[in-house]
């Protein structure tokens, strides 16, 4: 079968980067046509960047990193260097990456490419603020009949929030584009807090990215490392989540994860709930189902899968 064409939507931040690695590992069923960064967890110079470093690292530089919106659509920004560190991607030393940025903007990329394609051959695989996504939807209504579909990370219900008490952070810095992607009627896999905090970096998990003894195994120790300091003081848990490559891994290995159809709506108004995810999980209402939202992973497979792949990058 034809590798998947995958667009990712990012923000890196560690757990964006594990997320890469492992799509640029698994080129048999991925095909990334292009990695488009947003303003989120670091600003945008330093999340574009960020993606260059991660490709170069994979040694994948055929990829293009494009950059996308610098800014939420209608809000501040709101970032999360207390989580990911000043440069986003904290913990190793890093070099400044030599491959180039690409010079069109990310989403006049998403745009093209999806008019490009076959219809229905693309995903879209966001996994940070949904600006890009959503700024491309309003800008060119002609594509989203074109997505094959959306694999996003994002949201929360049994979890709640992690930036606030109600939200979560990708949903919270941009609601009003969430609430285009969420409302846009394409094929919506959610992967929130609910699922990623059950894939834990345990230290046996951790180690054995450093045992792989290649360069791609030791950056991911020394990212798991530094933002592990943060989660498990915050959630008292044996390791961070690893939200991102859910995703990605998804897309590999669906039947690791379960989940249910239902509708979710976005809170764009109230301060309070901002951002968060009315997922009716209990079918309480009579809104029309419009996600997938998961709940449940094996943790176990997930990072075996993890290791073999990254393992891959030598
Ligand atoms: C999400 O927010 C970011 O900090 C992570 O990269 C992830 O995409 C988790 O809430
Ligand atoms: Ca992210």
């Amino acid at each position: 079968m034809a590798a998947r064409k995958i667009i990712i939507d990012t923000d890196p931040g560690q757990d964006d980067a594990v997320a890469i690695l492992l799509a640029l590992a698994s080129p048999e069923e991925l095909d990334v046509l292009g990695i488009v960064a947003v303003a989120g967890n670091v600003p945008l110079a330093l999340t574009q960047k960020n993606a260059r470093i991660v490709c170069e690292l994979a040694r994948k530089t055929h990829v293009p990193v494009f950059a996308g919106c610098d800014r939420p659509m209608t809000r501040k920004l709101v970032t999360a260097e207390h989580v990911h560190g000043k440069t986003g991607l904290d913990g190793p030393q890093l070099a400044d990456p030599t491959m180039p940025l690409q010079d069109r903007h990310g989403v006049d990329f998403i745009i093209e490419t999806l008019r490009r394609e076959p219809s229905g051959s693309v995903t879209l695989v966001p996994v940070g603020p949904l600006t890009n996504i959503a700024t491309a939807f309003q800008k060119a209504p002609d594509i989203v009949g074109r997505v094959a579909e959306i694999v996003l990370m994002g949201g929360a219900y049994f979890e709640v929030g992690n930036i606030t008490p109600a939200a979560e952070f990708n949903i919270y810095v941009d609601p009003e584009a969430a609430e285009i992607v969420f409302k846009s009627g394409i094929k919506l896999t959610v992967m929130p807090l609910d699922v990623t905090h059950k894939a834990l970096t345990t230290r046996p998990r951790v180690d054995a990215f450093r045992s792989m003894g290649t360069e791609v195994g030791r950056m991911v120790g020394e990212w798991t490392d530094f933002f592990e300091r943060f989660d498990k003081e915050k959630y008292g848990s044996e390791g961070a989540p690893l939200h991102d490559p859910c995703t990605i891994a998804y897309l590999l290995e669906p039947e690791i994860f379960s989940g249910r159809h239902i509708n979710v709506e976005i809170e764009t108004v109230s301060d309070l709930t901002l951002g968060m995810t009315v997922a009716d999980w209990w079918r309480v209402s009579l809104r029309p189902a419009n996600a997938t939202f998961i709940g449940h992973l094996d943790a176990d497979r997930f990072y075996a899968l993890l290791t073999e792949r990254l393992a891959r990058l030598g």
